[in-house]
Formats: C-alpha cells, structure tokens, sequence
C-alpha cells in the first residue's frame, strides 16, 4: 500500500492571457500545432532531419556560417552556463559588463565556474561604456569579455562591434547573450564578430520555452578542445552537445522533442516573414507603443537612442502602486507585462511585444487598458492622445495590420 494517498486536481483550464511581458510570448498558432505532432525517436532519421533544418535556422537568425550552431536543451539560462562552462576553467580571467539584472548572473555564473572575474559596471538604463570595457581588457588580458546584448531588466540595446574590437585587441573571446534580441532586432555573428552567443526559444523567436539556441566560432570551438580540464557539467558540454547535433549524432541527451518541433515551425515562421521584416516589425510597434506612452503622459526610462524595440520600460507614476495596476491587468484585461528588477523593482513596467505578440493591436490594447487602469486609481493619464499618438505613428508607416 503506499503511503501517500493520491493528491486530486482538474483538469487544467488556461485563461487565454495576452502575453506581454518580458517572455514568454504568445506563439503562432502553427507552432503550438508543431508540438503536438507525434513523437519520435531522438535518433529516428526523420527527427536528425528536424535537428538539420534547426541547425540551418539557427544559422540564418544568428547570420552565422558557424558550424557549431543547434539548440541546448533548457531555457536561456542553460545556454548562458553551457557557454560559460564549456569556454571558463577555474582561474581564468573573464571581464563582465553590467547594466542590468542579466549582466549580474553572467558574473555569478562565471564565479560558479570558477572564473576570475572583472565587473565593469555601467548605470542601469544606459549601455555599457566601451572604452572602460577596452581598458578593462587591456589591464587584465581577460579569456573572455561577456557582456549582454538586450538588457530584458532595463531595455537597453547595447551596440555590439566596439565589444569585439575591445575584446579581440587583446585576445579575448565575445560572448554575447542574445536571449531577448535573436529574432526581434539585428543579431549579425559573424558581421559582428562575436565568437559566442546564446539565446531563448521563448521570446522574439516565437517558439515555446525550453531551448537555447547557441552558437560559437571557431575561435570559440578551438578554445574548448584546448581545456586541460574537462567541462564540469557533462550536461552543458558544448562539445558532447556537438557530437549529438552534426553527423555523429552520438548519443548524449534524450532531445526534447515536440519542443524541437516548435522550434522548428517558429524558425519557418521567421523565414517566411524575413528576418528584416521582423526587425522593422518589432521597431514600429515598439515606436508606436513608446509614442503612446508619451501621448498619456507617461515618462520611459530609455532615450530613443538606446531603446530596445521589443522591450519597453515605463515609468510608473507617482502614488501609484505597481501591484494594483498589474493585478488588473490580468484580471480585468487578461493581459501580463512584468514588474520592475532590481533598483527597478515597483518603480517601472517592463512591456515586451515580442515574437507573435508584436502587433499593432496589442499595443493598442494596453494602452487603452493601462489608460483606463490608471485613470481609475487617480493618475493624471489622457488615454484618448495616447491611442492617437500611436495611430500616428502606425499610420506614417504603412497599413494597420
Ligand atoms: C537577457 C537575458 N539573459 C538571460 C535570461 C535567462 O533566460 P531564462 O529565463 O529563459 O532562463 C533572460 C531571461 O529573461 C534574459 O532576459
């Protein structure tokens, strides 16, 4: 007889949120009809041709020709610390920039791998500065500098060519966390020379949560093979991770499969959208959404030229409580967005129109619902020139959809 007596619960009912946060978004509907094909093997030949079409996918939205590009198994963390682990042994020197909560776990993670790490910390809301990451290079000839691309606690674009030159003027490698901005907003490796990024399936890429997507140069692959130690975690090992993904196909892990199926639908939808269409889709929402804001009469906390298109951070007005406001939201409106990280912690709205989330629509929507939200608990808003300020801008740039 076992002990413990059967727990009950229903069966599970899901309100239909509007997914407008910091990630997950919502996905297409043609990519949560992938994962519910049936399963397949992990090394069934059908399933090595999904993980091919993956591979090439991956290579088109990072704009790679690296060979060493598939999808680690986990959400954008796991990418972080296969990348971390696979390219730190214990001593090494890693120069970290941080402007937000994210550049924060890079530097713990690094520590965790044993890494001697050098944070250069730059005010959040801002990017980071590249002249104190080059001097930073300079002094302690780092293996690596890291530093994050989309900054999802701030939205904050961080410009991605001055990090490599700071780093390959003195023989360090770029990592490059691309979680929020892959698939949303330019992500170019090889133009850039980033020698190693990683990303989430969840966000601007449209797919279900659960992958990584990674990818490293050769320069990057050449430094692993050179470890004296092997990688901590068996898991996260960047090269047995390989020898799963190219033709070897040695077994390592049991794939995750029908999350691979979406990824793999999600990646044909990028494809068919273009991924310049993408980015200028996320950069007119985002505009308008921003423009809108501005029109209630609402502060943002990033200048124009650093706003990152598929992350806005508002400003939450004097004497309203941050809780209330989003606790309406979801109740009354059924949509989410996230809460402040950090310093930021109760003083912002993180709003994300990422992925199949980005549309004019939606942005519309919040706004009118933040509006009225507002409006009821006191706060001097003018929802009706918001939703104008925004139409504007959608309506210098083309049709409504
Ligand atoms: C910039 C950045 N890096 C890393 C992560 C961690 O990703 P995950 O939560 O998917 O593990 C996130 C998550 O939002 C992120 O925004």
């Amino acid at each position: 007889m076992p002990a413990i007596i059967p727990p009950q619960f229903n069966e599970l009912a899901v309100p239909p949120r509007l997914l407008l946060g910091p990630g997950p978004a919502n996905v297409a509907p043609r990519v949560q009809a992938a994962a519910i094909a049936p399963l397949l093997g992990h090394l069934d030949p059908v399933y090595l041709g999904v993980m091919n079409d993956i591979q090439a996918g991956l290579r088109y939205v990072f704009q790679t020709a690296n060979r060493t590009t598939f999808s680690v198994p986990g959400t954008g963390s796991a990418g972080m610390e296969a990348a971390l682990c696979s390219l730190i042994e214990s001593g090494d020197k890693v120069v970290v920039g941080i402007c937000g909560y994210f550049g924060n776990r890079l530097v713990e993670v690094a520590e965790r791998c044993g890494a001697e790490v050098i944070k250069v910390e730059g005010e959040w809301g801002r990017p980071l500065d590249p002249d104190e990451l080059r001097r930073a290079c300079a002094q302690h000839r780092p293996k690596l500098l890291a530093a994050v691309h989309a900054e999802t606690s701030t939205g904050v674009l961080q410009p991605v060519p001055p990090l490599a030159a700071a780093a390959h003027d003195h023989g360090a490698l770029l990592l490059l966390d691309t979680v929020t901005s892959l698939g949303g907003c330019a992500v170019c490796l090889d133009e850039w020379g980033v020698d190693a990024a990683y990303s989430g399936s969840q966000k601007c890429l449209g797919a279900l949560p659960g992958l990584s997507p990674l990818s490293f140069s050769d320069r990057a692959v050449t430094t692993v093979r050179q470890r004296k130690q092997p990688v901590q975690s068996y898991y996260l090992d960047v090269p047995l991770l390989e020898r799963y993904w190219l033709p070897e196909h040695m077994y390592h892990h049991t794939a995750p499969i029908t999350l691979t199926y979406a990824l793999r639908e999600a990646l044909r939808v990028v494809i068919d959208e273009g991924l310049e269409a993408r980015w200028a889709r996320h950069r007119r929402v985002s505009d308008a959404f921003r423009a809108g804001i501005g029109g209630m009469g609402l502060g943002l906390l990033v200048p124009e030229e650093h706003h990152l298109p598929q992350l806005t951070t508002v400003l939450i007005p004097e004497g309203i409580d941050d809780a209330m406001v989003r606790k309406a939201l979801l109740s009354d409106w059924n949509i989410e967005v996230g809460g402040g990280l950090g310093p930021f912690r109760g003083k912002l709205w993180r709003v994300g129109l990422m992925g199949a989330s980005c549309t004019p629509a939606n942005a519309l929507v919040l706004l009118d619902a933040l509006g009225q939200i507002l409006r009821r608990l006191g706060a001097k808003v003018d929802a009706g020139a918001g939703q104008e300020a925004a139409l504007a801008v959608l309506a210098q740039r083309g049709p409504l959809s």
